[in-house]
Parts: C-alpha cells; sequence; structure tokens
C-alpha cells in the first residue's frame, strides 16, 4: 500500500534526517497559511494508547508538529488530531473506534480539521479496510515502521484531498536526531531497540512493530547526554526485550555492558528499563544492577503464566522452575530489588490447576505489583487457532489471581514503612494541590506536602504509612 503523491526526487537530500527537515520547512509554510486563515495559530492534539514506546513514538510527533507550528492541546477539539494506536489486546482497539466517533463530530463543526490515525493498529491489513469503509473521514493512516517520515506525510495532507495511506511492512533504518518534545523535563524515554523477535504465541506485537533492531551504543549515548544537558535525571531505556540488546550489531555489546556505558553519564542521576524477558537476563546483568549506583531497585519481569505447560505453548522459553530460580538469584543477590510482573490469564488451554501453579508463583516471588490481564485472541497469531477458554472459566480464574496479587503486594510495598528514602518529584498531587507526588527508586509513589518547586528534584522522604500500592509521607 502507498498511495503518497509523487515526489521530486532530485531536489531532495538524501540524508533522511535532512530530507525531513525539508519537509517540516515545507509544513511550516502549510501552517503558517492556514494560521492566516484561521486568524489564529492552529491547535493539534496527540492521543496515545499502549506502552511507554508508543508515549516516546508521540513525543516525537509532537516534536514536529510544534516545530511546523502548531499549538500542543490536550483537546480533542483541535485543528489536528492523531490517534497514535495500541493493538495489543482487543479492548484497545474498541477504545479507538468509540474515540473516532466523536471525532466525526468535531470535524463537522470544524470542516478544516484533520485527524491522523498511526501506530501498531495501522499495520493489521483488516484495521486499513475497515477505516477505509466506515471512517473515511479520516485524512492520514501511517504505521509504526514510517514514523520518520511524519513530516513528509503531513506535507501529503495539505496537498491532498484524498486520505493518504502509507503502511510499510518493515524497515532497516533507524533514522536519528529529529525533533522530540518530551512530556516531562525532568524524565525519558529512549529507544535503545526497536521490534521483537520472540513470537509469543498469545502476541501481536513482532507482527506490528517487525524484527528486532538495536540502535548503535554510541547514538544512545549522545542522546542520553543532551537529554542530561537539557536538564534529564531520570531515564527509561525502551525495547521489548532489553536483555537481547547489542547481539545483532556489527560490533556486539550485552545490555549489561551498555548500562555500564550509561552508568558513567554524569550528571544522570537515575536509570530505568523496560522490559526484561526471563529467558535472556544474564549473571552478568545481574552483577551490573548489584553494583550499579544509578540503576534503579525495581525489575519488570514478565512471567505470563506459572504452568509449565502452559508456558511451553506460549513459547515463552523458560519453564516455572527456571523463572522462580531466577526470581531467588535476583532476590538473594539484590534483597531490595522490586519485581513486578505481567500475567496472562485465560490462555487457550488454560485450566483452573494451570492458573494454581500461577498462584503459586505470585506466593514465593512475592511480586511488588502485577498487571493482570484477561487473554485477548489476536488475528494471525499462532493461539488464534488454538481451542479458547469459556468466559466464566476465565473470569473466576481471573478473580482468583487479581486476589492474590494485592494480598501479596500489599505487604511486600509495606515493608519500607518507616524509612527515609529517595523520591523524584513528578508532580503536584492531583486531588490535593498541597501535595506533591515522587517516585522512588522501587517505583513505588509517595504523596507528601511540597509544591511545584520540587518538581524534578530527587529529595529524601520519611515513608510514613503505606495506603496499599502507594505512600504518604513527609519530606527531611
Ligand atoms: N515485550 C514485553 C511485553 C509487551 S506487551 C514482554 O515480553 O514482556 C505487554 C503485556 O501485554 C505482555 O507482557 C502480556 O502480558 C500482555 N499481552 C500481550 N499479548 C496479549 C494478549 N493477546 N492478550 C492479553 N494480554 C497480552
Ligand atoms: Fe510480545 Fe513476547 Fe515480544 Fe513481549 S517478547 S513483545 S510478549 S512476542
Ligand atoms: Fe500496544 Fe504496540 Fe505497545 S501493540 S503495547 S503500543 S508495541
Amino acid at each position: 500500500m502507498n498511495d503518497r503523491s509523487v515526489l521530486n526526487i532530485q531536489t531532495l537530500p538524501e540524508n533522511e534526517t535532512e530530507r525531513q527537515f525539508y519537509f517540516m520547512d515545507k509544513a511550516a509554510g502549510y501552517v503558517e497559511t492556514l494560521a492566516q486563515e484561521l486568524g489564529r495559530k492552529p491547535t493539534c492534539c496527540v492521543t496515545t494508547f499502549g506502552c511507554q514506546m508508543n508515549a516516546r513514538d508521540s513525543e516525537k510527533l509532537v516534536g514536529i508538529l510544534r516545530k511546523v507550528g502548531y499549538e500542543i492541546i490536550e483537546n480533542e477539539n483541535a485543528d489536528f488530531v492523531i490517534f497514535n494506536t495500541c493493538t495489543v489486546r482487543d479492548n484497545a482497539n474498541q477504545r479507538v473506534y468509540g474515540r473516532l466517533g466523536e471525532l466525526k463530530g468535531f470535524k463537522r463543526r470544524n470542516p478544516k480539521m484533520k485527524i491522523a490515525l498511526c501506530g501498531c493498529m495501522m499495520q493489521e491489513p483488516s484495521v486499513i479496510e475497515k477505516i477505509k469503509k466506515s471512517y473515511n473521514f479520516v485524512d492520514l493512516l501511517f504505521g509504526t515502521h514510517n514514523i520518520f517520515r511524519f513530516a513528509e506525510l503531513l506535507c501529503s495532507v495539505f496537498e491532498q484531498e484524498d486520505m493518504v495511506i502509507d503502511i510499510w511492512e518493515g524497515t532497516d533504518s533507524i533514522v536519528e536526531d529529529l525533533p522530540v518534545e518530551r512530556k516531562y523535563p525532568f524524565k525519558s524515554g529512549i529507544n535503545i531497540m526497536f521490534g521483537c523477535n520472540n513470537f509469543c504465541s498469545y502476541c501481536i506485537v513482532p507482527y506490528v512493530r517487525g524484527r528486532e533492531r538495536s540502535r548503535e551504543p554510541k547514538d544512545i549515548i549522545r542522546e542520553i547526554e543532551n537529554l542530561v544537558a537539557d536538564g534529564v535525571v531520570e531515564i527509561m531505556l525502551l525495547g521489548q526485550n532489553v536483555n537481547s540488546y547489542g547481539k545483532n550489531l556489527d560490533n556486539p555489546i550485552s545490555f549489561a555492558q551498555l548500562l555500564q556505558e550509561i552508568e558513567k553519564i554524569e550528571g544522570l542521576e537515575r536509570i530505568r528499563f523496560m522490559t526484561s524477558h526471563p529467558k535472556d537476563l544474564s549473571d552478568e546483568l545481574i552483577q551490573v544492577m548489584k553494583e550499579s549506583k544509578k540503576i534503579c531497585r525495581h525489575l519488570h519481569l514478565p512471567l505470563q503464566a506459572g504452568s509449565t505447560e502452559i508456558l511451553k505453548v506460549m513459547n515463552r522459553r523458560y519453564t516455572k522452575e527456571q523463572y522462580l530460580a531466577l526470581a531467588e538469584k535476583i532476590r538473594r543477590e539484590i534483597p531490595d530489588m522490586a519485581i513486578t510482573t505481567d500475567i496472562i490469564v485465560g490462555f487457550p488451554g488454560e485450566t483452573k490447576e494451570d492458573v494454581d501453579e500461577t498462584i503459586d508463583v505470585i506466593k514465593k516471588v512475592q511480586y511488588d505489583n502485577a498487571f493482570t490481564f484477561i487473554y485477548s485472541k489476536r488475528t494471525g497469531t499462532p493461539a488464534a487457532a488454538m481451542e479458547q477458554v469459556p468466559e466464566a472459566l476465565v473470569k473466576e480464574n481471573f478473580d482468583r489471581v487479581l486476589k492474590t496479587v494485592q494480598e501479596t503486594a500489599r505487604e511486600r510495598v509495606a515493608r519500607y514503612e518507616g524509612q527515609v528514602c529517595d523520591a523524584l518529584v513528578e508532580e503536584v498531587n492531583e486531588n490535593d494541590a498541597s501535595l506533591v507526588t515522587g517516585r522512588l527508586s522501587n517505583n513505588t509513589l509517595v504523596h507528601f506536602p511540597g509544591d511545584a518547586s520540587l518538581i524534578g528534584k530527587i529529595v529524601n522522604v520519611s515513608l510514613d504509612e503505606c495506603h496499599g500500592f502507594y505512600y504518604m509521607g513527609h519530606m527531611v
């Protein structure tokens, strides 16, 4: 699929970054004309669904929209609206369709309004067909592989009446140095790799994000150095499986080695990363985490299921026993490490007894938090063709898992009550403006008296009272 307007390639810079800056200039001209027509600065709104990868992608979109002259607002009644979509579970898709219906009303009242859809859902051909048929008021569709071409696509939207559709099946390119606008001045996500090669049998991500590609360490380091110079103290390294980072680079390097390089960056205070696949978590990484002063005491280690049989069909490539041994090793080496996880309930063939195994792992590992999902059938994945579990059984099992998670996590999170810990202040509390909210190294939140001047600072907080998943405290 490639409906883009034909370009005169000779006049364009060959280097992809320069090429996109060329289109940003051009788009700025279109936005300027629109501003004159409207008699005000045009507004835009980027709405993000899904994971931190998508959140980071949205920051790239906002960076370009700001550069070409849009005013960024949080209201979808804007001159340009983009939905950056997720398709990991069906409810993510349904939310997008619901919100699209609302946009139709806005567009009726503002005929100059432009609507774009991008992200993981767009990589599914059935979704493109549905939008063409039932949502033909949308102006632009693009996918995950060509997001770096956003400025160019934006120009096409101004030049073309019909829906602009540009979906790529894959890409080897990683385009550096395009504008980004961070949501938070003091913390940032950073892509260290794109795509996934694991093909867990329930998961659509490898199909919509393509094969695994790692960024060059020097590009990652340079980006972090620039961020730190710009006020960032905490970074989150992003990848679907950070533990396999660097294996396919021309000069291979391990994730643990990359972390050691990042640790040396002066002014950087905290390092987080997401996500660690248990099958690839090395002893080297455990040692590096143990010795690090900057790597946060939080490891997200998705279990998915506790039954070895189910894990096998899921293609997770570890057994219950291997997972437990790994968690135990981490606890032994780094006792203050918070471990969180993802769990799927209702995978095809999962019995009550299988779920008992999951519950057994939750009790043994004592997670600080666990995100529990009901299995969602994704078209094109191997699990979609397997026999599905009856809804009533899934519901019953889901409730049992959730109850166990809540009970164990409550106990686990409370273990620091009365202690003093470092917290990075993130925002003024939404419900009570006399409080601010800080994040501990182990990812737990603490609310305490303070004001906006503390935002972005790391302060010492006494954790006075644990309320389930968060603390109330005071600064010391
Ligand atoms: N790369 C990460 C996970 C990315 S998706 C990892 O491997 O851990 C985030 C979470 O969504 C997964 O951990 C899984 O628990 C959940 N998930 C993925 N596909 C799903 C599906 N089809 N139904 C329900 N949950 C799913
Ligand atoms: Fe999906 Fe598995 Fe890849 Fe995670 S590792 S993104 S669950 S296929
Ligand atoms: Fe969703 Fe895509 Fe992330 S499917 S979870 S937004 S990689």
